[in-house]
């Protein structure tokens, strides 16, 4: 690659001595990487296709555009060296790039419509944005072995899911219709019916990735100047602190949440934020970005969630009109991330619609760990007395038993409040009156028009004995299993 590269580039003679050498100091990590035919990445010779735009944001970074081709020069975590190339592959520039902006440009991977190993409820997700038009599309490959490709498509506000079978005779939906490769079988799905009355449109957008951190120089680097950040628009204001949209740098969107000040207990409650944030990283869980602590009010930078948060989005028109398979979706992702939670022993303890944060395409994520902790034993005895009430478990009202089965009980509130549109739990009820009609057995009913299926998880959710409920794991395989009944 390095003399390939001198070789076809020597204008830029400079910047490859430079690279080369710092490759060669550094030991860079060369993990192999497959793409999703499954075949294995032949050294730095292959060339990469850019998904979407990327703007550089300081001289080390690559501004590109969607489409444009690379050669990589070195893989160092997520954040790597690439040469872009001209149409005749001669080199124009160089220098750093968001690794999962570029897919293999060689295979089916890099068509606009190929979404790689997705299960139904990343598919609706992104098929139901609003920038995806009647007939938006995407192959994706099911993550229920044995059924391979599926075709799906954005018909109504809804989506409809056809497998593609695979024979000796080629891929087809249909089996009088075979073609020889995936490629040939959409070509033709886009301009005959697929079904009677499902065309094929343009192929679904796709979402840009969320990066991890800010940029590549903030790797690992999570205490950040408070100049750094500008603030927009007041989000929300909380016990503890208030939310604004900002800025990092002018450029990067971000959330910041600004500790209230000259409260002792806010400060320390903040500190346990952040170490409980750091660690948690999971694509249904709000990612920390940085904190600012070097002068007070300390701030707190996550990820921006352009909807808001859960409840009031329930409430809102665009909520109102949310169907039972969106509302379901949003269920199981919230499911995903406290699963993750709950395998990393640590508690929520206050999960509830208005923690839960929602962007486009209505992607989910819990936020606001405020109160959790980390927890060796499966129980943590609480002397905390701000309880939200009409979400605890009853031993954890009365006898501060947290656990990941108190938050169980709370995901059940939660799914009251979600096929409920946002309503407030146990209407008509005082918090001071709840605790003992609990203890005498009462549990709310289900929502009007809430399916029978998340009735029956409600209940088991609210179960007297914590022991008795189901765990975050088997929620999400059971929501998992009742989205993903076909494939
Ligand atoms: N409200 C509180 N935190 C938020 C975030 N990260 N994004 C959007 N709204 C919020």
């Amino acid at each position: 690659m390095e003399e390939c590269l001198k070789r076809s580039c020597p204008c830029l003679r400079a910047l490859w001595d430079q690279l080369f050498k710092s490759e060669k100091r550094d030991k860079p990590e060369t993990k192999g990487d497959s793409n999703e035919d499954g075949k294995q990445e032949s050294g730095d010779s292959a060339v990469y296709m850019a998904l979407w735009a990327f703007e550089a944001r300081d001289t080390d970074e690559l501004s590109f555009d969607a489409g444009d081709r690379f050669r990589i020069v070195r893989r160092t975590g997520d954040w790597w060296t690439a040469a872009k190339l001209d149409p005749s592959g001669c080199v124009l520039a160089a220098g750093i790039v968001p690794h999962n902006y570029l897919e293999r440009a060689d295979s089916v991977t890099s068509q606009p419509w190929f979404f790689g190993k997705m299960n139904r409820v990343e598919c609706v997700s992104h098929l139901l944005t609003s920038q995806n038009k009647e007939g938006a599309f995407l192959v994706r490959v099911s993550e229920n072995d044995n059924v391979g490709h599926v075709i799906s498509v954005k018909v109504k506000n809804k989506s409809k899911h056809f497998k593609i079978f695979q024979s000796k005779k080629g891929f087809y939906v249909e089996e009088s219709c075979c073609f020889s490769s995936l490629l040939d079988l959409v070509q033709h799905y886009q301009s005959h019916p697929l079904a009677p009355s499902y065309k094929l449109g343009k192929p679904c957008v796709r979402r840009k990735p969320v990066s991890q951190d800010l940029s590549h120089t903030t790797v690992d680097m999570w205490e950040l100047p408070k100049e750094d950040f500008t603030l927009e628009d007041k989000l929300g204001s909380g016990y503890f602190a208030d939310v604004y949209l900002g800025k990092w740098k002018n450029h990067t969107q971000v959330a910041i949440k600004i500790l209230k000040k000259n409260e002792s207990l806010n400060q320390k409650t903040f500190h346990m934020e952040v170490e409980v944030l750091k660690r948690l990283r999971h694509n249904h869980l709000i990612s920390l970005f940085a904190i600012c602590t070097s002068s007070s009010p300390y701030y707190i930078i996550t990820e921006y969630m352009e909807k808001g948060n859960l409840q009031n989005l329930l409430r809102s028109p665009e909520g109102n009109t949310l169907d039972p398979e969106i509302l379901t979706n949003m269920a199981f992702q919230v499911a995903d991330g406290m699963t993750y939670l709950e395998t990393n022993n640590s508690i929520h303890r206050d999960l509830a619609a208005r923690n839960v944060l929602v962007s486009e395409g209505y992607l989910c994520k819990v936020a606001d760990f405020g109160l959790a902790r980390f927890v060796k034993e499966p129980f943590y005895l609480s002397n905390d007395t701000k309880i939200p009430f009409k979400w605890t478990a009853p031993e954890a009202i009365e006898h501060g038993l947290f656990s990941n089965k108190s938050d169980v009980w709370s995901f059940g509130i939660l799914l009251y409040e979600i096929y409920s549109y946002g309503a407030n739990p146990y209407p008509g009820t005082s918090k001071r009156d709840l605790l003992a009609e609990l203890k005498r057995g009462y549990r709310m009913p289900a929502p009007p028009k809430c399916p029978q299926f998340i009735s029956k998880i409600m209940e088991s959710c609210w179960s007297d004995q914590a022991g008795d409920r189901p765990s975050f794991k088997q929620l999400r395989i059971e929501l998992h299993d009742h989205i993903n009944h076909v494939y």
